[in-house]
């Protein structure tokens, strides 16, 4: 009996290890090939008026995003940040629980960007269980963009799920312009992010 639970464990472990390399490698030419698109610098010519960046950042991946199209659009940016810390690996069941029973944390107080003051403004941060991080849904339970053109964008490891539909139904009274989502790439894609990053604000000035 024994022997055969520890041939059913082992079994398991290579099937699975086997298919999230299988995983791995899919994603690694996914982002191979979409970034190939991405290899020359467009002339920057986009004009979005007053730029705000929101974003939400746990490990980063949102922030250098986003401070990235503050640079590239002369931008303000404000993050939001919760009141508890998360921490790994209860992060996983803990945004779970929240994204399931609705119940999103509390943000910091303190200064809060006006939306009335932007012409633009781009929200956003990572994908957690293939919707938004239960932070952006604390940020816009509290935000009225009364009209603005708002601009969502996510950060992810391979699939964003269901983030910009649960966006939409989200951000309130939002004029939402072209979104955008980026993968977690290596280092060696840097140049063509910012490349990435760049054809999508021309787009959205079009
Ligand atoms: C709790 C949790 C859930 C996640 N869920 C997903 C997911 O559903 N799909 C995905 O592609 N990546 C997922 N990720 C990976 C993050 O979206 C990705 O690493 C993101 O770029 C992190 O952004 P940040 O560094 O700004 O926090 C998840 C990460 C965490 C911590």
């Amino acid at each position: 009996m024994f022997k055969i639970i520890f041939y059913i464990v082992v079994i398991a472990i290579i099937v699975i290890s086997g298919a999230s390399a299988y995983h791995l490698y899919q994603v690694k030419e996914k982002n191979k090939t979409e970034m190939a698109n991405f290899k020359i610098e467009p002339t920057l010519h986009a004009d979005l008026g007053n730029v705000l960046v929101v974003y939400y950042s746990w490990t980063g991946h949102t922030k250098e995003i986003a401070e990235q199209i503050a640079a590239l659009t002369n931008a303000k940016t404000y993050e939001i940040k919760t009141i508890k810390q998360y921490s790994s690996p209860s992060v996983y069941m803990e945004s779970k629980k929240e994204l399931m029973s609705k119940n999103y944390p509390e943000l910091e107080k303190g200064f809060k960007p006006n939306i009335a003051d932007y012409d633009t403004i781009f929200v956003g941060g990572p994908v957690w269980w293939y919707t938004m991080a239960p932070a952006l849904f604390s940020f816009l339970q509290k935000t009225d963009f009364k009209g603005a053109r708002v601009v969502p964008f996510s950060t992810q490891g391979s699939n964003y799920g269901k983030f910009f539909e649960d966006f939409a139904a989200n951000a309130q009274n939002a004029d939402i312009l072209i979104s955008e989502n980026f993968n977690n790439l290596t280092p060696e894609y840097n140049a063509q992010v910012k490349n990435k990053i760049i054809t999508w604000l021309n787009n959205l000035s079009k």
